[in-house]
C-alpha cells in the first residue's frame, strides 16, 4: 500500500462561504484526481476520521474543499493555521486521466465539484466542459471554470444560469466520455443519460465510511459484479458496472 499516515500542520483554511471550507497543507504529494485522504484533527471523538477527496494540488501543496455538515467537519472548519491534522491517504483509484479521451463533460452536482478541480487541471482546456448544478448560486465555481472550456450551471433557485437541475441541460450524446460526481440520485439518472446514447460515464462514489483501507466492507456498493469497496476498488466505478438506487 502507498497511503501513508502523517501529521502536518494546517497552512490556511479558508472559508470560501457559508458552510464551505478550503483547507490547504504545504507539503510534496503524489496524488491523483479522484482519490481521498482520511483528515482527523481530534483525539477521541468522532471515532472514525473524516474521507475527503483531494481538491488541488500543485508543486508544494495539497487542498481540501468541504461541507460543513456534522461533528467532524464543524472540528476541520475550526483549524487555524498551524494547528496539526493528522492524514492518511491518498487512498482510492482516483481517476484514470489517460481514459478520459477525446471530449468531456465533467458534471458536479454540490461538493461534488471538489474533485473536479484537479481532474479539469490534467484534462485538455478546449475539450473539456464543466455542468455543474448547486442548490445556489456557489462561488466556488469561479475558481474551476478557468479550467475548462464551456461552463454550464444550473441552481435549484434560479439565482444563476438554468432554474432546475443539471440533467435537464446535460447533453451527454455531444461528449465522448462524462464524468460525475454528487448525490447518488444525480449520479445514477447521469449513468442512464449516458447509457441511452452509448456514452461511457465514470463516476466517483462518497459512500459512508469507517476504516477507509478495504478491511470493514462498511463502504461497499453494488455492481454488476457483486458488491465492491468504494475505498479501495473505487471511489470512481465505470457508471455501466455500478447498480444504484433511483
Ligand atoms: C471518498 C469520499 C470523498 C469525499 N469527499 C468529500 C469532499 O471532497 N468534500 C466534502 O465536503 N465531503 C466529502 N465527502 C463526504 C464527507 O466525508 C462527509 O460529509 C463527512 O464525513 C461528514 O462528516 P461529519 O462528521 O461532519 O458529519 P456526520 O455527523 O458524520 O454526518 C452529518 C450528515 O452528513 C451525512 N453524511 C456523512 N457522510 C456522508 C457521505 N459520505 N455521503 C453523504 N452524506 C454523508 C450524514 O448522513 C448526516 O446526515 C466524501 C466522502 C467520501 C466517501
Ligand atoms: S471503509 Fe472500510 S472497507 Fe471501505
Amino acid at each position: 500500500m502507498s497511503e501513508k499516515y502523517s501529521i502536518e500542520k494546517v497552512f490556511s483554511n479558508e472559508k470560501i462561504e457559508e458552510g464551505m471550507y478550503k483547507l490547504t497543507i504545504k507539503g510534496k504529494f503524489d496524488v491523483k484526481p479522484g482519490q481521498f485522504y482520511l483528515l482527523r484533527a481530534w483525539d477521541i471523538e468522532p471515532i472514525l476520521s473524516r474521507p475527503i477527496s483531494i481538491h488541488d494540488k500543485d508543486d508544494d501543496s495539497i487542498s481540501f474543499l468541504y461541507n460543513v455538515v456534522g461533528k467532524g467537519t464543524q472540528l476541520l472548519a475550526k483549524l487555524k493555521k498551524e494547528d496539526e491534522i493528522k492524514i492518511t491517504g491518498p487512498l482510492g483509484n482516483g481517476f484514470q486521466v489517460d481514459k478520459l479521451k477525446g471530449k468531456v463533460a465533467l458534471v458536479a452536482g454540490g461538493i461534488g465539484i471538489a474533485p473536479m478541480l484537479l481532474l479539469a487541471k490534467q484534462l485538455k482546456k478546449e475539450d473539456t466542459d464543466l455542468f455543474v448544478g448547486f442548490r445556489k448560486n456557489s462561488k466556488i465555481v469561479d475558481n474551476v471554470e478557468k479550467y475548462v472550456n464551456n461552463l454550464y450551471l444550473s441552481t435549484e433557485n434560479g439565482e444563476k444560469g438554468h432554474k432546475g437541475y443539471v440533467t435537464d441541460i446535460l447533453k451527454p450524446e455531444n461528449y465522448d466520455v462524462v464524468v460525475c460526481c454528487g448525490p447518488e440520485i444525480m449520479m445514477s439518472k447521469v449513468i442512464k443519460m449516458c447509457e441511452k446514447v452509448g456514452v461511457t460515464s465514470y463516476v466517483s462514489m462518497e459512500n459512508r465510511m469507517a476504516c477507509g483501507i478495504g478491511a470493514c466492507l462498511v463502504c461497499t456498493c453494488k455492481t454488476k459484479d457483486g458488491r465492491k469497496r468504494t475505498c479501495n476498488e473505487g471511489p470512481v466505478f465505470l457508471g455501466e458496472e455500478l447498480i444504484l438506487n433511483d
